[in-house]
């Protein structure tokens, strides 16, 4: 208790040393290894390309990044936060996943340290601080959607896979209320552990449940294995038709799954194949930076970091969290993956979500959109709003 009191107070005094300052420090949260290393990753690579394209210098101010990594442990990220802005004085904080983010939430909160969620997925976490703003996506914006293709596509019968976490919860939640709302029944929900997964026996059971349709959620860097097993189980070859959010095709393991995802229809805001000529350059220059190709983890970090930098440019390098928060409500701007824009009421990301099929395009597998459902804002919030 008396440690607790110790650290706000002194949070408070630390933080918001205001526009006089040359340098703006930004400090990254990211797991960099365990379970969400690969979105970590992801997101780093996205930032420093957006600081390589676009400069370390934004309002006559100098841009410096401090990258901390997490190691997938939430409580790691609630010290790494306060570490940096007590010692190293950060203006910004970037917060990664759903866990690590909700540790943090205190720390941007009584500290005044806009804070840019860059990985999770969960529709409450913006409100645990009111200086979070997202810009990565919510699990519900694409699961109801997904829910209400599928019932207008035929399906009837779901067995939903979810990775066991708050994400597949607020997943399986969301497309549960839009299914049976459409007249669908969910005959079982099955959750695999969401460290080293083996889902063969969660799709053996999926397979002799025998639905129509599969509602799967795994996280980033879990595809590839999903879809090697789907394969193994000969689910691809069932008829039981794989369906889910955008994280079941993430482009970064794609490349990798050969035939065996052909077919499969996910509800997503972000693909590779998005056919626009920002999302061309996009791809084209985080895949010569990295060896990869760009995914929805990414944009998350490229638009956080416009999001500051824009902001940035707004309040003249005025970095007091109030002033910050003022410019980023309401902003709206071009991304890799279509027009976004920042709620004002919710700190939420505003972003299409578009129904993509897995094809073979010149060789390789992409998930190609070929329906868009324009500016959608998280249902969770929308629900508890009205
Ligand atoms: C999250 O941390 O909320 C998260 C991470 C990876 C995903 C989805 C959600 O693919």
């Amino acid at each position: 208790m008396a440690a607790g009191c110790l650290s706000v107070a002194l949070l408070a005094l630390t933080a918001g040393s205001g526009a006089a300052q040359s340098t703006i420090k930004i400090g990254l949260v990211m797991p960099l290894t365990g379970t969400l290393a690969a979105p970590g990753r992801e997101v780093v690579d996205a930032v420093k390309l957006y600081m390589t394209q676009h400069g370390d210098t934004v309002a006559g101010k100098k841009i410096q990044l401090i990258v901390r990594d997490d190691g997938s442990v939430p409580d790691n990220a609630k010290r790494l936060a306060q570490e940096l802005v007590v010692n190293d004085h950060v203006d910004f904080l970037g917060a990664g996943s759903t866990p690590s983010s909700m540790s943090m939430a205190p720390i941007s909160a009584q500290a005044k340290i806009p804070t840019v969620v860059m990985i999770s997925g969960t529709s409450v976490v913006t409100a645990r601080s009111p200086y979070y703003v997202r810009t990565s996506f919510t699990l519900g914006q694409q699961s109801g959607i997904m829910a209400d293709w599928a019932i207008k596509n035929g399906s009837k019968k779901v067995v939903s896979i979810l990775s066991d976490w708050a994400p597949g919860d607020e997943a399986g939640k969301v497309f549960a209320q839009h299914f049976t709302k459409g007249g669908g029944q969910i005959l079982e929900t099955l959750k695999v552990p969401l460290a080293n997964p083996d889902f063969s026996p969660f799709l053996q059971r999926a397979h002799d449940l025998a639905p129509d349709t599969l509602f799967a959620f795994v996280p980033a860097g879990q595809a590839g294995t999903l879809a090697r097993q789907f394969a193994e189980r000969g689910l691809n070859k069932s008829g039981i038709k794989l369906i889910g959010p955008g994280d079941i095709v993430d482009d970064d393991d794609l490349p990798g799954t050969g035939n065996t995802l052909l077919g499969v229809v996910t509800a997503g805001f972000y693909s590779a194949a998005h056919p626009s000529a920002l999302n061309k350059e996009y791809v084209a220059a985080y895949g010569k930076a990295t060896g990869h190709r760009a995914n929805f983890i990414s944009v998350g970090g490229y638009d956080g970091m416009h999001l500051i930098y824009a902001a940035l440019q707004k309040t003249g390098g005025n970095t007091n969290a109030d002033a910050v928060l003022a410019a980023m409500k309401g902003m709206s701007w071009e991304s890799p993956r279509g027009p976004i824009s920042i709620d004002p009421r919710t700190r939420d990301i505003v972003q299409n979500v578009y129904i993509r099929k897995v094809q073979m395009v010149n060789g390789a597998p992409w998930a190609v959109e070929f329906e868009t459902f324009p500016d959608v804002k998280d249902p969770l919030k929308e629900a508890s709003a009205k």
